[in-house]
């Protein structure tokens, strides 16, 4: 059957998913499938419905793509897509109701407050301690994302998310070491500890830099390593996650793990860390595209 895959879409990281979705068509093509790409920003859906798929391949990152929209849309449409229904996208996409249910369940995440524009600024640093961290709730790639030392920069921090997302949250900074794990099937694929020299694993970190290291294998015990698989295999399906994912933790001082966030539709950049993962598994970019494809059918 033919494979479409769906990339670009409006979101702030555009570019980032048309590098995922043209490696992911490129990969499918030399596996020799009838795939074909679909920019949703430029064709809309009902240029993707007379594309007549069998199934979708999700290779959308943000808004309008991995936050359960389009998996909404394509339930309506009865066309099997790959990687996590509605609930669990929107959920992933949302950082602080991902967090409320971790913590309704007893899972470690930092503590965290939604900003608006009169927030108490000292009284935020004051319960978070400093310093903390500035998001927009549902944004990818490091986007809007800020490290504030005190109350003074707090508010201009704030103002910066709130370019990116009418939702803001604080969250406290856990000092360590960044780690995060993938997900694809059954399989929880090694984790990699990500380390930037630069100290923040930013935008620029992530997809432009060549300073950013990959440790993998990421240096913990294998007890540890099984300790974070088995936290990041819960937070997936703690928001119903399916198919494959990424989850990504920091690490203290004392060795306890604290998780961050969930991604539904990680980057397939050759940047990108699932596939780093897969690859140290035996797992090459070309299986790994035909594993994910094939969770279309859950
Ligand atoms: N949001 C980016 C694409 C990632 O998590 O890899
Ligand atoms: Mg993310």
């Amino acid at each position: 059957g033919r494979v479409v895959v769906v990339y670009g879409g409006d979101s702030a990281e555009r570019e980032v998913s048309l590098i995922s979705g043209s490696a992911v068509l490129a990969s499918l093509l030399r596996s020799g499938l009838d795939a074909h790409g679909h920019d949703l920003a430029v064709g809309g859906l009902d240029a993707l419905e007379a594309l007549r798929p069998d199934r979708v391949f999700i290779a959308l990152h943000g808004r309008g793509g991995e936050d359960g929209t389009l998996q909404g849309a394509l339930e309506l449409l009865k066309i099997p897509y790959t990687g996590s229904g509605v609930l669990a996208s929107a959920l992933g996409m949302d950082k602080q109701r991902t967090k409320q249910v971790w913590r309704a369940l007893g899972l470690p995440t930092p503590e965290s407050v939604i900003l608006d524009a009169r927030a108490d600024w000292p009284g935020v640093c004051e319960a978070l301690g400093v310093p903390l961290i500035v998001k927009p709730v549902h944004e990818g790639s490091t986007l809007g994302i800020s490290i504030v030392d005190g109350s003074e920069s707090l508010e201009a921090a704030y103002q910066e998310a709130s370019r990116f997302d009418a939702q803001v949250m604080a969250e406290r900074f856990v000092e360590g070491a960044e780690y995060t794990v993938s997900l694809l099937g059954d399989r929880v694929l090694p984790a990699i500890r990500v380390e930037v020299p630069s100290g923040f694993y930013d935008y620029e970190a992530k997809y432009l830099s060549n300073e950013t290291l990959y440790h993998l294998p990421c240096g913990l015990s294998s007890a540890e390593e099984a300790e974070l698989g088995e936290l990041c295999r819960r937070a997936f399906v703690a928001i119903g996650g399916r198919g494959w994912g990424r989850v990504d933790v920091m690490r203290d001082a004392e060795g306890r793990f604290w998780l961050l966030e969930v991604n539904t539709v990680p980057g397939m950049t050759d940047h990108s860390l699932v596939p780093q993962s897969a690859a140290h598994a035996g797992v090459d970019f070309d299986a790994l595209v035909l594993d994910i494809l094939d969770t279309s059918w859950e």
